[in-house]
């Protein structure tokens, strides 16, 4: 059977910059208090243009890593809760403005561990045999279910989009090693969108009540993602035999930083090799984790050999991990 590897990697950001300075002129909050509790220091907006925009800037990136073109594509797989519309779906809506007319796909809703959840899958259609080159996109515009009124959630989200490619590789000492996903349908309450869906389509009253946008119960989930996220990490490490000192980058999710510095904390990895833009980016559900490989990768931090392990916790509940040996 053959190993998969990760064989390009893309970022898009949109371009205008929102920082915490912006929710001070209207908002009861402070910047001292969105950096201390969250990490956040400022966002992306993508004012004109929609998900599959996002996701196809950043394919395109990746697949002039790559040196190949999107008629080269089998399949593209797209994590995203915000997607364009119902139907098509997103997947639909990148493949023709991408150009790649010989992939088929499909659009996942795995939230915040969209992208762990993606690249599971999009190994199987590799190892299976059956396709060569499937491209796993993580992208969500977060603004366009943002209730811009509520502290609570407003400042956490921003919109982006990253791409990988999938490919076989001969080599099985390199590439996507092991994966391990969870899921506890119990955690809805805690976030979600409340209507919009088949449970309660909407109406007039379902907008005036503000059901389209996230909703969160941020105390709840903070308590679940620093167990889930740091337990599957470690888990990840436990069956791979990875000490601490073997491992070059943890790539978690980056809903808050507190989360991500107590997974650190678990792991016995110190905070120089964790990898972190929430900073600059905030929460971009689906694209946080690719986005993190882009730059790394980009400016030469993550190398060839390194052994890296990819955390998620999200909406669903959803968490998940992946370790990889990056192998380009
Ligand atoms: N500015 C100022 N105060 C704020 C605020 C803001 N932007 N947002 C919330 N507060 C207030 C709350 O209203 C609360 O006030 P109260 O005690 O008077 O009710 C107080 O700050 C503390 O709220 P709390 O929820 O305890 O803060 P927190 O330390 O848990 O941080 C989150 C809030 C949302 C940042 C945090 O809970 C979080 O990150 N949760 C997880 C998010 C997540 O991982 N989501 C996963 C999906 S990707």
């Amino acid at each position: 059977m053959n190993t998969v590897a990760i064989t390009a990697v893309g970022h898009y950001a949109p371009e205008k910059v929102v920082p915490n300075s912006h929710y001070e002129s209207y908002l009861d909050t402070t910047d001292e208090w969105i950096v201390t509790r969250t990490g956040i220091r400022e966002r992306r907006f993508l004012e004109n243009g929609a998900t599959s925009d996002l996701g196809v800037e950043a394919a395109k990136i990746a697949l002039a890593q790559r040196g190949i073109g999107p008629e080269e594509i089998d399949c593209i797989i797209v994590a995203t809760v915000t997607p364009d519309m119902f139907f098509p779906s997103t997947a639909a809506l990148i493949q023709h403005k991408l150009g790649a007319k010989n992939a088929w796909g499909f659009d996942l809703s795995g939230a915040c561990s969209g992208f762990i959840y993606a690249v599971s899958t999009g190994v199987q259609f590799i190892k299976a045999g059956t396709h060569k080159k499937v491209l796993v996109i993580g992208a969500d515009k977060m603004t366009s279910i943002t209730d811009f009124s509520d502290r609570n959630t407003a400042i956490l989200f921003g919109d982006g989009g990253a791409a990988v490619l999938l490919e076989p590789t001969d080599d099985p000492e390199y590439g996507i090693l092991d994966y391990v996903n969870y899921m506890d349908g119990s955690g809805m309450e805690a976030l979600h969108m409340k209507a919009g869906g088949s449970a309660i389509p909407s109406t007039e009253q379902t907008v005036k009540d503000k059901m389209h946008y996230i909703h969160q119960d941020g105390k709840a989930v903070f308590k679940v993602a620093v167990v889930g996220m740091a337990d599957v990490s470690v888990e990840i490490m436990e069956r791979n035999n990875l000490k601490s000192e073997d491992v070059a980058w943890l790539v978690p999710h980056q809903a808050n930083m507190r989360i991500i510095q107590s997974t650190a904390h678990r792991m016995g990895i110190p905070m120089e090799r964790v990898m972190v833009n929430i900073d600059r980016y905030g929460n971009t559900t689906a694209a946080t984790i690719p986005s993190c490989l882009a730059e790394y990768y980009g400016d030469g931090r993550l190398k060839k050999g390194d052994n890296i392990v990819l955390a998620s916790f999200g909406a669903g509940y959803t968490w998940g991990g992946i370790y990889v040996r990056w192998s380009i």
